[in-house]
């Protein structure tokens, strides 16, 4: 299917503006047009961290789905996990459009999209209607552009989807909330991590459910942040890490066009940046603490990568617009093969092999 999509359905798409595009693709979903490709049944891809038994370690990433129209879809494709949002208390518009741009030459896109979503209601009846489907939905949650209590926003988020998650992810890395990155900073992160946790803890006594929390972090920091960032979460029942949001920076980009827009990159020029970090918060964070790696991932070999790099799963968004819906399940049947060519009877034994290797290198300027 990434064979036919590649020749005719990208053209045609690529004719579009990416946010109509990108519309699209999620009413294509939506209308079952697009084939399913079941998931694999491979032992050997079974993941189990968080609490949770993931079919196998490729999710679909924040920002695709962000108002929880198509996990089910994506699921089908053969994500092993969706991640629905970023989620924001009330709905809000984002920035002005255009705000997506394509880098063709580079396979990558920048956004500016600013947290452009229907709001925690209208995701949370979606969500309901699918309550007891089977299948890992994680809920990416954030703050409201012009919240008075931005700390305010993430609690609100765990207490109105806490019946509905698989698990949560608490962002505080998109580039195009103003200041938003800067909860990353340590007494900010403290409040931050403590009163989020605090609801989780409060709700799951109530419920008797306990939702992991994930923290979704920038791949802009420098080490002396990322030392920050590990001591802070090991001071918190936090339950991992994601690594990595898009980043601000424009170094190596080869495209002719729309490399000077504001926002930020995603895609494969973010591989390597976004796999140092994953590889340094590693080696901070120690074995125990499960890691999504994201960023740049586009095959069985990237994918890979990253876990050897430290992961435990791994997502992908910007890949899936150039390769189209068969890219989840090529990447899937690609990673059995290349396990079953090696000898490795389950994927997390690669984890790890390759951090020092990672984590010795500078983060690119
Ligand atoms: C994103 N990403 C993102 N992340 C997040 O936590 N919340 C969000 O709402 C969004 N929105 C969003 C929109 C668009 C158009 C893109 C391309 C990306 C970031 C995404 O989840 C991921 O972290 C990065 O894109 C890096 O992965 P890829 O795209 O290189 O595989």
């Amino acid at each position: 299917m990434s064979g036919l999509f590649q020749s005719i359905g990208r053209k045609v798409l690529f004719t579009f503006d990416p946010e109509d595009a990108h519309g699209m693709s999620i009413k294509a979903l939506k209308t079952g047009l697009v084939p399913s490709c079941a998931s694999t049944k491979d032992p050997a891809l079974r993941v189990e961290i968080a609490g949770l038994k993931f079919p196998n370690p490729l999710g679909m990433a924040a920002g695709y789905d962000k108002n929880a129209e198509v996990p089910d879809a994506l699921l089908k494709l053969g994500f092993g996990f969706a991640e629905i949002g970023t989620l924001t208390p009330l709905a809000q518009s984002g920035n002005p459009k255009p705000r997506i741009f394509r880098l063709v030459e580079d396979n990558a896109v920048i956004n500016r999209l600013g947290f452009n979503n229907e709001g925690h209601e209208a995701a949370f009846q979606r969500l309901s209607s699918r309550k007891n489907h089977p299948g890992i939905v994680g809920v990416n949650i954030g703050a409201n552009k012009d919240s008075a209590d931005r700390v305010a926003d993430y609690v609100a988020g765990i207490r109105k989807f806490h019946t509905l998650a698989s698990y949560f992810t608490v962002n505080i890395s998109s580039p195009n909330t103003p200041g938003l990155r800067d909860l990353q900073a340590r007494d900010s992160l403290k409040e931050l991590l403590g009163k989020v946790l605090e609801a989780r803890d409060e709700v799951a006594a109530q419920s008797g459910a306990r939702r992991s929390v994930f923290l979704k972090i920038a791949p802009d920091l420098p080490d002396a942040s990322l030392d920050n960032i590990a001591a802070e979460v090991g001071l918190h029942p936090l339950d991992g890490l994601i690594i990595s949001n898009t980043t601000l920076s424009r170094t190596g980009l080869r495209s002719a066009k729309n490399t000077a827009e504001a926002g930020g990159l995603s895609g494969a020029p973010i591989f390597t940046r976004s796999t140092i970090v994953l590889a340094k918060m590693r080696q901070r964070v120690g074995p125990d603490l499960p890691i999504i790696g994201v960023g740049g991932i586009d095959s069985a070999k990237t994918a890979i990568a990253k876990i050897r790099a430290g992961a435990d799963l791994v997502q992908l968004y910007t890949s899936m617009i150039y390769r189209g819906p068969g890219l989840a399940a090529e990447i899937i049947k690609d990673m059995s093969a290349a396990l079953k060519r090696d000898g490795v009877s389950n994927i997390a034994e690669l984890r790890d092999r390759d951090v020092a290797e990672w984590a010795v290198k500078d983060i690119p300027a």
